[in-house]
């Protein structure tokens, strides 16, 4: 054991290794220089991260709360950021991307490489009509065109929505309509599991609607299995940048102008198109990726495991790796394909120094065993980062002990889609790491814990109310054109001074923020943020279903799983002889949801009930469900209508 261990009340923390420290990026003297000039604090981080075509003029516009303008006067284009500059430097050779496909292919992208790919992308988006303000839908696999695809559209200023490869067609048809895309990029397919899997099919039944916006479909060619063509309307993606030039002059956009657009779930049915603006998001996320990451490009693989469909992917897979000029690993598949160790294959194939990975992952490798890493070489590794979730102190001690050899400081990083980029973290090289604990805002974010009425406490073990107290750069400018549900869902349960961020917290002793989940109705599997109401909804748009009440219920492996109380319509109550798991009737429904959402979506569990637990104004009491569902004795049921509910609900699932 490298590190002078020493122990907390209840587990071991850790103190900065001082030969990690004399090398990390970031310093102790960050949080003293943003408390005491906040904005000059920012300023310089955009100055001295970010090339400007125009100097802004002010950094911060909050006049307008709550809606920021961040580096105001600005004008960048983060293509530019991301790509040319780096050519621009000398650093043409570096590789940008080594991909690895799932079957095995591989590809290694210089920055040289990127700026061609990117320029002919570009080039050929405008080629087809594609102009500054457009929308326009990604939906890909893990593969390389899906960071270039994102980088055109931000060259040319088109705000790009990428919707995570998973989601069926309806979901991606709603997105596709909320944001009025003028174009969809996707692919044949992509691997999965040692199998190509089709995706342009899912497309082509968004598209199946009358009043769509979408005039055009570009498709990537990966698995090159048969795919259904519509001449007027589809195109190669290899034929339209073959047809276009490899140079393109990157234009201006100001600071404010709609990077992209990334949807995600709320307390309602309907997915929030949260939107990010250029050089706010990009200062941040580039800080971020250097200070909490600690990435040095010229020495570090890097390796994010997110999904580019979402804002892991997008935030440390593509913006801030690469306006920082990182190296880094694309790994289009799954952990177990063709084996368990292929992850730690690939770190010690490529020499991976840096993993970002989320805790349920962690949870699945503790399950399937130590000595699976324990046979590759992961001694190139120096630091790991989690996202999602919390991460559990066991699965951090394991995640540490047999992955990061003892030796690798880890971050835990909190954050949401809203917030654009890291907010609370550790700084490695700085901070003691206390496991399970995400600690404390970064310099130049301010968070604090609220009581029910609203009051700031620090009192250790209360539980309150996360909120962030101060606008930052890389903050969502609101949800694609529903400005009042903006400012509802996020300034207004604390009033208009304090971001909402959904989620439950508390301080321990050493003033150390733990974060305890979501406190709305939103779910959290496997660090994908589910709603509520959107599964509901699902559900009770099958036929046979009459109403459905879902909730998430603490999972061993997933930190929630999906479990779902339906009300079947009277003429099928008889299909549901057997209650609980395995019937066809459940299948159905699981399948369902898949169909309406996505496969992340399907319920874990669904139960069969005659009635739901309800309040004398009707609202369903999610609570008590909730301890059925994690098998707890119920809770108050003074408040329900009719109080027998609960106990004929337990009956039937005990019977
Ligand atoms: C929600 C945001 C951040 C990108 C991936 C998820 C939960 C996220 C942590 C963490 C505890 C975390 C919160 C948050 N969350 N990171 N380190 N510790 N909880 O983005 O889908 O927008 O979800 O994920 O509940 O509100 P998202």
């Amino acid at each position: 054991m490298s590190s002078a261990q020493s122990l907390s009340s209840t587990h071991p923390t850790f103190p900065p290794d001082p030969e990690f420290a004399a090398t990390a990026n970031g310093t102790a003297q960050l949080y003293d220089a943003a408390a005491a000039d906040y904005e000059g604090f920012w300023a310089d981080q955009a100055r001295s991260r970010i090339t400007w075509d125009t100097d802004f003029e002010s950094t911060l516009d909050w006049s307008e709360a709550p809606f920021a303008q961040w580096f105001v006067g600005g004008q960048l284009n983060a293509a530019y950021n991301c790509v040319d500059r780096h050519v621009a430097a000398g650093h043409g050779d570096r590789v940008a991307i080594h991909f690895e496909g799932e079957p095995g292919d591989t590809r290694t992208i210089t920055y040289a490489d990127l700026l061609s790919e990117v320029s002919r992308a570009a080039n050929a988006l405008e080629a087809l009509g594609i102009r500054k303000g457009d929308t326009v839908a990604i939906y890909l696999p893990m593969i390389p065109e899906a960071a270039i695809a994102m980088l055109a559209c931000a060259r040319i200023g088109a705000p790009h929505s990428v919707v995570f490869g998973g989601f069926s067609a309806e979901a991606l048809n709603t997105r596709i309509n909320d944001a009025a895309c003028k174009l969809v990029i996707t692919a044949d397919g992509g691997y999965r599991r040692g199998a190509p899997s089709a995706l342009k099919p899912a497309v082509d039944a968004a598209l199946d609607h009358a009043e769509t916006t979408v005039d055009k479909v570009l498709v990537v060619q990966r698995t090159r299995q048969e795919t259904p063509w519509f001449p007027e309307r589809d195109l190669w993606w290899h034929d339209a940048l073959a047809a276009a030039s490899d140079t393109h002059a990157a234009p201006a956009h100001d600071s404010e102008h709609p990077l992209f657009i990334l949807y995600t779930s709320g307390t309602t049915g309907k997915p929030k198109g949260i939107f990010h603006t250029t050089g706010g998001y990009l200062t941040q996320a580039a800080y971020t990726n250097a200070v909490v990451h600690d990435v040095h490009p010229e020495s570090d693989v890097y390796w994010c495991t997110a999904d580019i469909g979402w804002v892991t992917g997008h935030s440390y897979i593509v913006y801030g790796p690469l306006a920082n000029g990182a190296t880094q690993v694309m790994y289009e598949g799954t952990p177990d394909s063709p084996h368990q160790g292929r992850w730690w294959e690939i770190i010690q194939k490529y020499g991976v120094s840096i993993l970002y990975t989320a805790p349920t992952a962690v949870r699945t490798f503790m399950k399937w065993g130590s000595e699976i890493p324990a046979g590759f070489d992961l001694s190139s590794l120096r630091l790991l980062g989690s996202v999602g979730e919390p991460i559990n102190p066991e699965a951090w001690l394991w995640y540490r002990k047999y992955i990061g050899g003892d030796r690798c400081p880890i971050v835990d990083t909190w954050w949401q889609t809203e917030t654009g980029a890291i907010m609370i973290s550790p700084l490695p090289g700085v901070t003691t790491l206390e496991p399970g604990s995400a600690q404390r805002p970064i310099p130049g974010i301010s968070a604090e814990i609220l009581d029910d009425e609203g009051v700031p406490f620090t009192e250790p073990e209360k539980v309150g109310y996360l909120v962030l107290t101060k606008p930052w750069p890389a903050m969502l400018r609101g949800i694609w054109g529903d400005p009042q549900r903006y400012r509802d869902t996020y300034w207004s349960r604390f009033g208009e001074k304090y971001y909402f961020a959904g989620d439950g917290a508390k301080y321990d002793a050493d003033g150390n923020i733990w974060l305890l989940g979501r406190v709305d109705d939103v779910m959290n599997v496997s660090g994908h943020r589910l709603s509520t109401a959107e599964i509901e909804s699902a559900l009770v748009s099958h036929p046979k279903v009459a109403e459905a009440a879902v909730v998430g219920a603490s999972d061993e492996m997933t930190g929630q799983a999906v479990v779902a109380f339906v009300i079947l319509r009277e003429e099928h109550v008889e299909e549901a002889d057997e209650v609980g798991e395995g019937t066809d009737l459940v299948k159905e429904l699981r399948d369902h949801v898949a169909k309406e959402i996505g496969p992340i979506a399907k319920p874990r569990t669904i139960m069969i009930v005659a009635e739901l637990p309800k309040t004398r104004s009707g609202k369903i009491m999610r609570r008590l469900l909730k301890d059925v569902a994690e098998g707890r004795e119920v809770g108050d049921v003074t408040t329900l209508a009719d109080s027998s509910v609960m106990s004929s609900i337990k009956l039937g699932l005990d019977g």
